[in-house]
């Protein structure tokens, strides 16, 4: 019999979407994706270059748990240098990805019932890595511009409220949040003793005016209530190499630590030492990435808000766009019924051949998530498949 914890977990929507797709392409048809989250340009190559060289000298066994000196030292550069952060090496953890160090962080800090606060819409795993360390997820609607709602958040609040968990820039909506927003999450988590897990895996995709802020970096007594979790993973176009990491107080990184030494124990030793050059060496690629994200969120909002029946601000950063489709509930094609955000995404699957993720998979079920990660000629194919497939809604 499997365990209750893991009968408990939702299916992944994200993964039952891909055989879909893998599906209708081996019929024949053609499909264009924006349904993932991971940029879809290649790893620039000095970083390539530096974990060949790693292999070739023997960079191939065991590391220490929490990740090569170098590397944590290349992080706390990082966090100087980007987000105005002083840490030392034994506070700051290299994982296997951000999902890891994410894990991690809840199996370290939760209790069975504590609870941790998510504003939604959120990003698919948070609910079930919370859940999986026996804690209770609050989830805590945004308001409709896709920003914090501090009142509610405040509301929120209990005796058993461990964490406040923070994504900006987010996914699914793309919202950066402003200081306003940050330095009450940090008076509110000071007030009632508890930590912020802050996910800035995004922190290099913003395109507004709003810059991207460590909460961490507000004073030292809130920083000794931040996680700040970050990764290599979307900067540097990295997904499949699975390299994050956590910075945090010093007892928090030691658990995960321990954690981590008895579960997937270092991350892999070559791309440690290719992420050192990452960080330290490949800012220019990051930036010509973020730029042509910036050209395609622009073409795609443009075409989006004039579809009818969606509806989305403009999104600051990342590179999802996350319209409210809810006014075409309702509408019908021949037999078919768009009853809600996942009737929508499948009849655009199977009629016009663009996978988008439903919005129920980020606690949202009447908005649905696009990824610009993709060519501007695709985007420009999708826009119009898109726009035929809605117009022929009745
Ligand atoms: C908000 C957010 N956090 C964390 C992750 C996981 O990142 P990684 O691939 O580094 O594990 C993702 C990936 O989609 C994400 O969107």
């Amino acid at each position: 019999m499997i365990s209750k914890r893991v009968q408990n977990m939702s299916p992944s929507q994200t993964l039952e979407l891909n055989s879909k797709i893998a599906k209708l392409r081996q019929e024949g048809q053609s499909i264009i994706a924006l349904n993932s989250g991971e940029p879809d340009f290649n790893t620039p190559p000095p970083i390539i270059e530096a974990a060949h060289q790693a292999m070739l000298s023997g960079k191939t066994k065991y590391t220490q748990t929490p990740g090569i000196p170098e590397l944590r030292d290349a992080i706390a550069r990082k966090f100087r240098r980007d987000n105005q952060l002083i840490y030392s090496a034994d506070e700051i953890i290299v994982s296997t990805g951000a999902k890891y160090a994410l894990t991690n962080t809840f199996m370290a800090l939760c209790d069975p019932g504590d609870e941790v606060i998510i504003p939604t819409p959120c990003w698919v795993s948070y609910v079930e890595m919370v859940k999986l360390a026996g804690a209770i997820p609050v989830l805590v609607p945004v308001h409709p511009d896709n920003q914090l709602d501090m009142e509610a958040i405040e509301q929120a609040i209990t005796a058993r409220t461990k964490i406040l968990l923070l994504n900006s820039p987010n996914n699914p909506t793309g919202a950066v949040y402003p200081k306003k927003s940050l330095a009450r999450a940090a008076e509110l988590a000071l007030a009632h003793d508890f930590y912020i897990v802050s996910d800035e895996v995004y922190e290099k995709l913003i395109y507004g005016s709003t810059p991207h802020i460590s909460v961490a970096s507000f004073s030292e007594a809130i920083k000794a209530r931040c996680i700040t979790i970050n990764a290599l993973s979307k900067a540097y176009a990295m997904t499949g190499w699975r390299i994050g990491y956590a910075a945090g107080p010093r007892d928090v990184i030691k658990a995960m630590s321990a954690i981590q030494g008895h579960t997937t124990s270092n991350a892999t030793s070559f791309v440690q030492w290719a992420s050192v050059t990452a960080l330290d060496g490949c800012d220019d690629y990051v930036e010509t990435m973020r730029q042509a994200f910036e050209a395609r969120r622009d073409y795609l909002y443009e075409r989006v808000s004039k579809f009818p029946g969606f509806r989305c601000p403009l999104p600051d950063g990342a590179f999802y766009l996350f319209p409210d489709v809810s006014d075409l509930f309702g509408r019908k094609s021949n037999n078919r019924t768009i009853d809600g955000a996942s009737a929508l995404a499948e009849y655009l699957l199977e009629e016009a051949g663009v996978a988008l993720v439903p919005g129920n998979a980020f606690e949202a079920p009447r908005a649905i998530r696009m990824t610009y990660s993709n060519s501007m000629e695709n985007l420009v194919e999708a826009m119009d498949r898109i726009e035929r497939a809605i117009l022929q809604l009745a």
